[in-house]
């Protein structure tokens, strides 16, 4: 356990029995169950090309319950359950990149920039936090990438539209960080080439107050079963009451354990994982938030 920055700690997870962990590529993250706690979503946050260790970092949030069992109980040597990886923030090959990050948001960034270095593409980092010394593996970033910090404490906050305003050629934008961030990063990007900006969500995007939430039915082609989604009722809880095994763990929308390949029906996507295009294709849904737009669902389960 390494303390990167206040209120945020680094784990360096080994296998209980010292063999080599499943490799993963940059922006994956894994489970992490600890006792008594839900399951929580973290970025693997070190060096891909080590087999031996899986670096994650967790910050200390107010009432927190995983985050407050891992500052507060968890200690060096402790023996805890991970699950993965899996990734929903590719790093795709591209001449320029631009990251930016807010805060801890730099956790699934760090190895797409060590990616960036390594592919010898040009790398940019504005990294948002409220101060430098608030700005976790800052130096670690510094090795690896341009890196240009916007702190609210010196008054170099990042404006974000005027930054963005222009496309720029060949260039993926990669973005994590706190709603407020994303949102602003969203919006002043409308106008860049479709696929060229990508997102990763640790917490779910809110949703518009109010949002229905009709009956509707599900038909699962592979079992042969037809049930019915009550409103209040997620796909996956309704999937689970049939008696079908269906895993998820976030259970929020943001970590795609729960994705089911849609093969009949429109989609009212409520994840916070696909972009506009894949919402578009309607090929697949986050069953444990996602509903129908119409009156049925034909799902491959
Ligand atoms: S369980 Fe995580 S997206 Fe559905």
């Amino acid at each position: 356990m390494t303390w990167e920055s206040p209120g945020v700690v680094s784990l360096d997870l080994v296998a209980a029995d010292g063999s080599a962990l499943p490799a993963w590529e940059p922006g994956a993250h894994i489970d992490l169950h600890l006792a008594g706690a839900p399951v929580r979503q973290y970025s693997l946050c070190g060096d891909p090309a080590r087999r031996d260790t899986w670096r994650v970092a967790v910050r200390e949030v107010p009432g927190g319950r995983v985050s407050g069992l891992v500052h507060k109980a968890l200690r060096p040597g402790a023996l805890i359950e991970a699950e993965g990886p899996r990734n929903n923030f590719l790093f795709v090959a591209a001449p320029r990149y631009l990251f930016i990050a807010g805060g801890i948001g730099i956790t699934p960034i760090l190895p797409m920039l060590r990616a960036a270095r390594l592919a010898g593409a040009q790398a940019m980092l504005l990294f948002c936090a409220r101060s430098a010394a608030d700005a976790p593996f800052l130096a670690e970033a510094r090795e690896f990438a341009e890196v240009v910090t916007h702190c609210a404490d010196d008054g170099t906050r990042l404006d974000v539209a005027a930054r963005l305003a222009t496309p720029e050629a060949d260039t993926l934008v990669y973005c994590c960080g706190p709603e407020r961030l994303m949102n602003a990063v969203e919006q002043a990007t409308a106008a860049w080439p479709e696929g060229s900006v990508r997102f990763e969500w640790f917490t779910p995007r809110s949703r518009p107050e109010g949002e229905g939430a009709d009956a509707f039915e599900v038909v699962c082609a592979q079992s042969g079963l037809t049930l019915k989604v009550a409103p209040g009722v997620s796909v996956l809880q309704a999937l689970r009451e049939a008696g079908l095994d269906r895993p998820s763990s976030c259970e929020q929308g943001v970590c795609g354990t729960c994705e089911c390949r849609v093969l009949e029906g429109e989609v009212d996507h409520r994840d916070s994982i696909l972009s506009a295009s894949e919402r578009a294709a309607n090929d697949v849904m986050m069953t444990c938030v996602s509903r129908a737009k119409g009156a049925r669902l034909v799902l491959d389960i």
